[in-house]
This record gives structure tokens, C-alpha cells and sequence, in this order.
């Protein structure tokens, strides 16, 4: 199982499959605990993960420690990921080609990783991973079941930066989220 990680981290390091390639100065592969049972999918990498490496290490990665804190987590207890690996010049969304390009390697981490949760943070990842209409205002921390992990959203941390309010509705949501991780994983018959 080491190998395979070793080898989609080889592959990303080294993907030309978009023009993303052309611009970034690291590509982003996910990171974090890879027996975690919470899995957490985001946008796109930043600036700062851009040059370190590394998802959620800047302003919005802060944000989201503290958050994980509020709720009794830990960043090394879950796996965290990008929807793409190469941050998008100026920060701008990442295209529908950018993101069908490089869905093949979320695809693969999720298979490895066999989460039993799901968590898209902000409208990017919760259209391209729960429902292309989903609407963040009106349905983050509602609960999908697919066949083998329970799949919700909540808004992105650069969204609670941008708006200090949203904080606790975010906490909410992963309060809840950690309860349902509870109940996964104490399951005795699991
Ligand atoms: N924003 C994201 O969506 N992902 C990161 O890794 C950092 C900031």
C-alpha cells in the first residue's frame, strides 16, 4: 500500500496532463494520516502551498487547524486533499479541463484511502464531488449516502476568512461531522 502512495505522489510530481504544469512551482498531493477515516476535499492549492508544497499551509490552513481544534481533531489524524493539485495563476477557479484532468488522481487517493467520510470544503469540491447544483448556503452540513462513505460539505475556510461570522456555523458542521465519525468508527459490528 506504501508503494502505491509512493507511486500517485510520483505520478502528480510529474503529471503535464493540464497547463496548470506549466506555471505551478509544486504540485500538491494530499496529505495527512493515510489509515485517517475522514477524508476533507478542498478547491485548489494557494499561493503558499504553491511553494511549500503542501495542502493548507497558508492563512486559510490556520483557519482550518483551529477549527479542527475547536472539534477534538487533529490535521495528522485525517487525510487532506485538492479537487486539482496546481494552483491556478491568480487564484482564479480552476477550469472544468483542469479538474477532469486531474479527477483521476482524487479518484485513486479516495480508493486507497477508503474513507468512511467525505468532507468538500466550499462550493468547488461539494459541485464536482456531491451534486453540480449543490448550493453551500442552503445545504453544507446536510448528509449524502453513497455506497461506501457518507458525504457532506461545508463552506471553505478562506470563505470564514473573508467573513469571521461564518466561524461558528463551520464548527457546527464539523462538531457534527465528528460525532458521525464517532459513531463510524466505534461501531462494533464494523
Ligand atoms: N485552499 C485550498 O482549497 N486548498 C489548499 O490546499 C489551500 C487553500
Amino acid at each position: 500500500m506504501k508503494e502505491a502512495w509512493e507511486e500517485i505522489e510520483q505520478h502528480v510530481a510529474g503529471c503535464t496532463c493540464c497547463p496548470l504544469h506549466a506555471t505551478r512551482r509544486r504540485p500538491v498531493m494530499g496529505r495527512g494520516d493515510h489509515q485517517a477515516a475522514l477524508m476533507l476535499i478542498a478547491e485548489a492549492p494557494g499561493e503558499q502551498e504553491d511553494q511549500q508544497g503542501t495542502p493548507f499551509v497558508g492563512r486559510s490552513g490556520e483557519l482550518l487547524d483551529r477549527l479542527l481544534q475547536d472539534c477534538g481533531l487533529r490535521r495528522e489524524d485525517i487525510y487532506m486533499t485538492n479537487i486539482i493539485k496546481c494552483h491556478p495563476p491568480g487564484n482564479r477557479d480552476p477550469k472544468e479541463a483542469e479538474k477532469k484532468a486531474c479527477f483521476p488522481y482524487l479518484k485513486y487517493e479516495t480508493f486507497l484511502l477508503k474513507p468512511k467520510i467525505i468532507v468538500c470544503l466550499g462550493r468547488i469540491a461539494a459541485q464536482r464531488i456531491i451534486s453540480p447544483d449543490f448550493k453551500i448556503t442552503r445545504q453544507h452540513g446536510t448528509w449524502t449516502c453513497r455506497k461506501n462513505y457518507a458525504l457532506t460539505a461545508t463552506y471553505h475556510p478562506s470563505a470564514v476568512l473573508r467573513d469571521p461570522l461564518k466561524y461558528e456555523l463551520v464548527k457546527e458542521d464539523f462538531c457534527e461531522i465528528v460525532k458521525k465519525l464517532n459513531s463510524l468508527t466505534n461501531d462494533p459490528g464494523d
